[in-house]
């Protein structure tokens, strides 16, 4: 043979789907942010480029149209988000699954994972179709989370083994504890045996009553009823001890508080299979607030707490105990939250807000940087979740998040793409905007659009 026919052919596409140019691309893996363009083909990876050459050798190939010019931004993978909550099947008013993964492709999100506290609740194989047959179209990945317990009413095992065939990614029964531990023991040995995270809402239901904001010097001042901390404490605590005797895999949901945050630090030293995610609102607002506006959007479970709560989920999140940035997104109709605060149901919409409040209260304010925050919204939620998504390596799906990182916004509720406006952030003044999503190499969501 010779050496002209042995000659292999590197593999180069014939065309690009889509090149993205003249960004500050974040990688969070290696935890770089360098210029560069990214090269899409088949809705996939090709690679990041520096050589200009070969940067222009791609958009020669590339239809004028798909290349897209992001010089002054950032661009990073497309962000995930562990915790939505979509209300399809059930209360279609507040939110639908293609709505919320608009809401969630507008706040720069490629992937949500959704609770299954519709109702009905999602805890059988037909459920999880039906959700996933729902968002084939939308803007955004969805993936399902499915109920621990029947019903979520935390008597009895769901089928986890068929949830898991269907689909799910995890388990929980959010919004509740799965208060019985011999329950929670049998769900973390599903969870070990199936590989996957039992997401957890870590409080106490006896301890929380029917508490409705942190018990604290704020609510005694209302005299509103109040949920302690110490009930998140002590769920967690309990937790911990299961996971480490079953080693399955716990994941707790939006922490909030100082003694919380201590437990998971301690015992992810000592090698427990844990890993916590923190939401916006528990590290930009305080229960003081609530005297002051009695604004029933800032009820929420677990409650916003003190000051020092706040200042010890930043300190969770900067050392690496809290692994992940996840929004609680929790759609209510404006009639269910325009009533006493007590009578109001809790939870706040979140995923149109996160990526501004990360920027202007974790990264503006020294706390972390970008690359840390974004491994917060990529990386770190897909290895809890083990999916191959949140970095840009080849071969992975083109999901992508264009980041205009100091453009200044007020937020407008009446521009969301939710179905939903409660949120307390209404007219805050944010920095750090989505300026385009997209997903498997196609353009989701490019704002002014
Ligand atoms: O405030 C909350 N709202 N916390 C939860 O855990 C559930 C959520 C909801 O579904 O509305």
């Amino acid at each position: 043979m010779t050496a002209k026919a042995v000659k292999t052919k590197v593999s180069q596409p014939e065309s690009y789907d889509l090149v993205v140019t003249g960004g500050d691309v974040i990688d969070p893996i290696l935890g770089t942010i360098q210029n560069a363009a990214i090269l899409i083909a088949d809705g996939k990876f090709v690679s990041v480029e520096t050589d200009k050459k070969k940067i222009n050798a791609a958009i020669k190939k590339t239809d004028k149209a798909n290349v897209i010019d992001a010089s002054g931004k950032l661009v990073t993978p497309g962000l995930i988000d562990l915790h939505v909550h979509l209300r399809e099947p059930g209360r279609e008013d507040e939110e639908t699954v293609m709505s919320g993964a608009a809401a969630a492709a507008a706040g720069g999100f490629t992937t949500i994972c959704c609770m299954p506290n519709t109702s009905p609740a999602i805890d059988d194989q037909e459920t999880v179709r039906f959700v996933l047959s729902e968002a084939a179209l939308a803007d955004c990945r969805v993936l399902v989370v499915g109920a621990a317990t029947k019903r979520r009413a935390g008597e009895e095992l769901a089928d986890i083994g068929d949830l898991v065939k269907a689909g799910v990614v995890a388990v929980s029964d959010d919004g509740d504890y799965i208060q019985n531990p011999d329950l929670m023991r049998r769900v973390l040995e599903y969870s070990r045996m199936f590989d996957i995270p039992i997401m957890q809402h870590a409080e106490d239901k006896y301890l929380v009553g029917d508490g409705v904001m942190n018990e604290s010097f704020a609510s005694a001042k209302l005299g509103v009823r109040g949920r302690p901390a110490v009930a998140e404490e002590i769920a967690v605590l309990r937790d911990i001890k299961l996971a480490s005797f079953t080693g399955g895999k716990v994941h707790i949901q939006h922490v909030s508080g100082v003694g919380s945050v201590e437990a998971i630090r301690r015992a992810k030293a000592e090698g427990v299979n844990i890993t916590a995610e923190a939401c916006p609102h528990h590290f930009t607002l305080t229960d003081d607030l609530i005297d002051k506006e009695f604004d029933t959007n800032l009820r929420v479970n677990p409650p916003i707490r003190t000051q020092a709560d706040v200042d010890a989920v930043i300190a969770g999140i900067v050392d690496g105990t809290i692994d992940c940035i996840a929004t609680d997104h929790a759609p209510h109709s404006a009639e269910e939250k325009e009533v006493e605060f007590d009578q109001a149901p809790p939870g706040m919409v979140g995923l149109e807000t996160v990526l501004g409040l990360v920027k202007t209260y974790l990264i503006d304010k020294g706390f972390i940087t970008w690359q840390e925050a974004i491994s917060k919204m990529t990386v770190n939620p897909a290895r809890i979740i083990k999916q191959d998504l949140g970095d840009l390596q080849t071969g992975r799906s083109a999901d992508l998040t264009i980041i205009d990182p100091d453009r200044e916004w007020t937020v407008d509720p009446s521009k969301f793409k939710s179905l939903s406006r409660n949120t307390p952030f209404g007219g805050w003044k944010l920095s750090g905007r989505v300026e385009m999503t997209i997903l498997k190499g196609k353009v989701r969501y490019s704002e002014g659009e």
